[in-house]
């Protein structure tokens, strides 16, 4: 089995990009599961019902979010019904959504846990111990389980990956948007990488036009951020999963350019 994980789509030129060359990588890449993370694919902030469509429509199988997943009101009783969208397990019990779910992928069950990290961010319920608590739901299911990581600080994300490493499939770090270079799969068979990356705006402070970021270092004000737009990057990575007994035995990065995605298409057409 091959898993898909794309990195924070932000913004609609990230969308736009990913919607368009999606079905493409699924038959290059020979994807069985897309997991994207979604929580910044709302004008760079958040997520509507009516975008989690949009990607769920175009080749997603399950949409990951993270500290923005409740940003847009409206989306709030979305994330109650529809269960191709998960939000971060480890807030308090009451808030909208779920964290953990599983998923049919041609016959194998997949699971796909979303947890946030504490360090420079708000302080919710462990994700260690969190986690310990969802493996044990889950793992009499099936033993393919991915996680979502979205956490700032690297060195919760590496310790959280060896914290599992062996019990889980896959941790795929989200958040900070720039993909790493650390793709590995643990001692254990557990795929790791810090950050997944952005899929959105090239020329831009993590997806903010660059010019409505500056002031805020310059001057400590508060100000506006706006999404930028200009051409967009896919950050992704590719896991090969042994579906006995869910352990990885590859992971790969993947960067696809608005060129990448145009010769892709073009060479599906002059292929039909
Ligand atoms: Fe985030």
């Amino acid at each position: 089995m091959r898993v898909l994980m794309v990195g924070d789509v932000v913004g609609k030129s990230g969308r736009q990009l990913l919607t368009a060359i999606l079905p493409s990588i699924r038959v290059a890449e020979r994807i069985d599961f897309v997991i994207v993370n979604g929580e910044n694919a709302a004008a760079g902030v958040g997520i509507t019902p009516e975008i989690a469509d949009q990607l769920l429509s175009h080749g997603t199988d399950v949409i990951t979010l993270g500290n923005h997943a409740w940003n847009r009101r409206e989306i709030h009783g979305y994330l109650e019904t529809q269960h191709r969208i998960l939000r971060p397990a480890n807030y308090p019990p009451g808030v909208p959504g779920c964290g953990m779910n599983t998923y049919n992928c041609r016959g194998i069950s997949v699971g796909v846990i979303v947890l946030q990290g504490r360090v420079f961010m708000e302080p919710i319920d462990d994700p260690f111990r969190t986690v310990d608590y969802l493996l044990s739901k889950i793992s009499h299911n099936t033993p393919i389980v991915f996680v979502d990581f979205h956490g700032e600080a690297t060195s919760e994300k590496q310790a959280f990956g060896y914290y599992v490493d062996g019990r889980v499939t896959g941790v795929f770090g989200t958040h900070t948007h720039v993909q790493t270079a650390d793709e590995r799969v643990l001692p254990g068979g557990t795929a790791y990488i810090t950050d997944v990356g952005m899929t959105g705006p090239v020329q831009s402070v993590i997806g903010m036009k660059y010019d409505s970021v500056i002031p805020r270092f310059l001057t400590g004000l508060p100000s506006r951020f706006d999404v930028a737009d200009g051409p967009a990057l896919v950050c992704a990575v590719v896991v090969e999963v042994r579906a006995v007994d869910g352990k990885a035995t590859s992971i790969k990065r993947l960067q696809i350019s608005q060129q990448d995605a145009d010769a892709l298409l073009h060479h599906e057409e002059t292929r039909q």
